[in-house]
């Protein structure tokens, strides 16, 4: 199974992106994830990357692509992937396209999570992370057990410096500019699968796995 998971900030790609990897033995590369590790390490990557995530800008194509893939080559993409929030651009995903066709591999879908804006806000202005595990919760639809704590690990929740009002403002305007192109560019190749993402998250995952069934098949 090779799967792009493409929507807005937000929508709950990551959530899903996590189920799909546990239930079906893939790898999940989430760029996000992966440059937020770079700016707690503070490596140059990071140090670099840090601004333009702050802001709710994207980190330039070159250094994200260089990111993607190294994990690509990796042994644990052999029983297939989830890439959660790359690509975002469609530079991006012409050198998606060549990474794959240089290993003889083709993308089997990408997935368009659909939610409405005033949703996405408040999926987004209501999350809480674990600086220390990465465990994502959220205020009113994912609460921890003991408010403000890590149910895994008992660290206390913080806010993503990027879900501040200024910068999920920001984030939907990047995407509606560079991202929202993929949609016609993946549709145009006919990879796309809308799924409609403003249901509960164990409801999104059973839209999600019936669109995904001929490909964990093989
Ligand atoms: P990234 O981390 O990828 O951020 P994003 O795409 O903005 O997505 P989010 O992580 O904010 O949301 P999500 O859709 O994963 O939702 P989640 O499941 O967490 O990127 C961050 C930054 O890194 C970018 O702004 C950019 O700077 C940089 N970057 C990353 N990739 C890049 C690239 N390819 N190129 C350039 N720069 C890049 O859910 C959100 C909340 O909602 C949670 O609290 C969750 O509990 C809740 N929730 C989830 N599902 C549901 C549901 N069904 N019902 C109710 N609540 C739900």
């Amino acid at each position: 199974m090779r799967v792009v998971f493409l929507g807005a900030p937000g929508v709950g790609k990551g959530t899903q992106a996590e189920q799909l990897a546990a239930q079906y033995q893939v790898a999940k590369i989430s760029t996000g994830d992966l440059l937020r590790e770079a700016v707690r390490n503070q490596t140059e990557l990071g140090r670099e990357a840090k601004n333009y995530m702050d802001q709710g800008q994207l980190v330039p194509d070159a250094v994200v692509i260089g990111l993607v893939r190294e994990k690509l080559s990796d042994v644990s993409c052999a029983n297939g992937f989830v890439l959660d929030g790359f690509p975002r651009t469609v530079p991006q995903a012409e050198e998606l396209g060549k990474a794959l066709a240089s290993k003889a591999m083709a993308l089997d879908r990408v997935v368009n999570f659909q939610v409405s804006r005033e949703d996405v806000v408040r999926r987004l202005s209501g999350r809480r992370s674990c600086p220390k595990c990465q465990a994502t919760f959220h205020m009113d639809f994912a609460k921890p057990k003991v408010e403000g704590f890590c149910d895994r690990c008992g660290e206390s929740l913080v806010q993503r410096s990027d879900d501040r009002r200024e910068a999920i403002e920001t984030r939907l305007k990047v995407y509606d500019e560079q991202t929202a192109p993929l949609v016609r560019y993946y549709e145009e190749r006919k990879l796309l699968s809308p799924v409609d993402a403003s249901g509960a998250v164990d409801v999104v995952f059973q839209h999600l796995s019936q669109v995904l069934m001929p490909y964990r098949m093989r």
